[in-house]
Formats: structure tokens, C-alpha cells, sequence
């Protein structure tokens, strides 16, 4: 390896603090090599040879606006794909759903935000779970938010294109009913049907910040496979947070591996890895 191209302890230790103070995103030594790969491969896009040169156009005032968020998405974990953890799925239209409209809600529509979404594969299984829903009762009519840190995957998301490998974990009923041949369908490429992409409003939103900046309180939240990259404070902070943006009595799914153990926070679990909230905080 070129001299130049030795990556400081300080530097990483810098971009390690920084990363985890703005996006949560745990950057322990044991991630080091994961992380200079994952830099590697955009500075080269862009034309650096060193790691060092390009951090510090990374951090100068133009770099700061043009190439830091693409550095951020160089270094997120999107894995995803359709109908993960399946029964959560199961539970938000046999349980959940009931249970909020039981409790008396009357106005529509239903909000749900799936708050890590990645590159659309799980906002999209909602939306072709709760469409089912919507067949059967006319007057439920639903709003799915789905953000996520990284531009990248929410650009896939919005173009809710996707290739044969992608759709394998997606139920035959489903497929056939909700995919259509996309214009590239030479490749094997199928994209999401309109009126279901017409229920998910995309938009890029950081878990760290203060304020989310969505204005609606949510009836379900998913945050699924990300609060496992969160420091536990964070990861506390971030579902006092929820708290505050679900409505009185709405659900919270985290992912499989994830819990809320420890935390002081207003919620019960009702499920393994499904809570509700109890109070306001
Ligand atoms: C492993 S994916 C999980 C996707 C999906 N929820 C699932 O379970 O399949 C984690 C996602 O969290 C996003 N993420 C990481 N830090 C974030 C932050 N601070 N704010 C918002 N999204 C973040 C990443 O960009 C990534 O797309």
C-alpha cells in the first residue's frame, strides 16, 4: 500500500466520532477495515488516490455540500429485502390494525412510517399487506412514510424497480397482483404497481435528529434492523422520540434481533419485538 494511502489512527478516530455523533451509527475499531474499504471505493469514484485527501475535501465547505451526504451513503448497511421477518407482516393486519380501529379511530387516513426503509422493500410489503386491508374495507384508507439516512437506496425506493432476485421472498399472490413488467423488462426487471406506490411518501430523514420534522403523529412505526448500529443511548433517545411522534396507544416494530430491555421508555412490549405505547413522555 502507497504511503499516502495509510489511513491515520486520528483521522479514523475523528470520522469514526463524527459519523457516530450525527448518524448514530456505531463505529468501533473492530469496523475499521470495513470502513476504509467502503471509503476506498467512493474516493476512487470521485478520483482520490488517498483516503486522507479525500476526508479533507470531505469536510471542506464545498465537500461539505456536495460529497458528504455520498460519503454517509457509502458507509450505511442497506441490506433489506421483501417481507423480512414475515410475521411482523402477519401481526400488523391481523392485530394491530384491528386494535387501532377497535380503540375507536375513526379519521383516515392510517399513518405508518417505516423509519430505516433502505431501498423500499419493507415499506412496500406494508403497503401490499395493507392494500389487501383497503380491498375489503373502502372507507380504511392508509399513508405509509418511509425515510431513510441514505440517498442512495431511497432513490431505488422511489423508482420501486426490481429485479427477479429481489422479488423471490415476495408472495406469488403478490407478485402477480402488485408487480408489473417494468419498461426495462428485457432484463428481468419488474417495478411496483402505481396506485401502491401512490401510498408511500419517500424522504430522507436522519433517526439522530432532534426533530424528524414530521409534522402528523403516526399509528405504526417500523424501525427495523437499524437500532442495532445505535450506541444504547441513542438508541433510548430515538424511542423516547417514537414516543413522542406515535399516537396515544400506537405500535412500535423493531427487528428480531433488537429489543427495548432496560430502557425508560413509555411503551409495553405486546409481542416479542412489537410495543405499544402506554403514556405520554
Ligand atoms: C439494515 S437496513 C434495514 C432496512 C429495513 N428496515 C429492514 O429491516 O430490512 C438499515 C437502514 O438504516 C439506515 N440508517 C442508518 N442510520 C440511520 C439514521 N441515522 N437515520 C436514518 N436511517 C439510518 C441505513 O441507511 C439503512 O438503509
Amino acid at each position: 500500500m502507497e504511503a499516502n494511502n495509510c489511513f491515520s489512527t486520528n483521522k479514523i478516530l475523528e470520522l469514526s466520532q463524527f459519523i457516530e455523533t450525527n448518524y448514530g451509527i456505531k463505529m468501533p475499531a473492530s469496523k475499521k477495515v470495513m470502513l476504509e474499504s467502503r471509503l476506498r471505493r467512493r474516493m476512487r469514484q470521485v478520483g482520490y488516490t488517498s483516503i486522507a485527501e479525500y476526508l479533507d475535501f470531505v469536510f471542506s465547505s464545498e465537500g461539505k455540500r456536495h460529497e458528504l451526504g455520498n460519503m454517509v451513503d457509502a458507509i450505511t448497511t442497506n441490506k433489506t429485502y421483501f417481507f423480512r421477518e414475515p410475521k411482523h407482516f402477519d401481526i400488523l393486519v391481523a392485530k394491530v390494525i384491528p386494535q387501532i380501529i377497535s380503540s375507536g379511530f375513526t379519521p383516515s387516513p392510517l399513518r405508518v412510517w417505516s423509519s430505516a426503509c433502505s431501498s423500499g422493500e419493507e415499506p412496500y410489503s406494508i403497503a401490499m399487506m395493507l392494500g389487501e386491508l383497503a380491498e375489503d374495507n373502502h372507507r380504511l384508507k392508509f399513508n405509509i412514510l418511509a425515510s431513510d439516512l441514505c440517498t442512495k437506496v431511497l432513490k431505488k425506493a422511489c423508482r420501486a424497480v426490481y429485479n427477479e432476485e429481489e422479488i423471490k421472498d415476495i408472495p406469488l399472490y403478490y407478485r402477480k397482483k402488485y408487480l408489473l413488467k417494468s419498461k426495462e423488462s428485457a432484463l428481468g426487471l419488474v417495478q411496483v404497481a402505481e396506485h401502491l406506490r401512490n401510498m408511500i411518501t419517500f424522504r430522507r430523514i436522519n433517526l439522530m435528529a432532534d426533530d424528524f420534522g414530521v409534522k402528523k403523529r403516526m399509528h405504526v412505526i417500523f424501525c427495523r434492523n437499524v437500532l442495532i448500529y445505535f450506541q444504547k443511548d441513542q438508541q433510548e433517545r430515538l424511542i423516547l422520540k417514537f414516543g413522542r411522534q406515535l399516537e396515544p396507544g400506537g405500535f412500535l416494530f423493531i427487528g428480531h434481533s433488537e429489543s427495548l430491555v432496560g430502557m425508560n421508555v413509555p411503551f409495553c412490549q405486546v409481542l416479542p419485538t412489537v410495543y405499544q405505547k402506554i403514556s405520554e413522555f
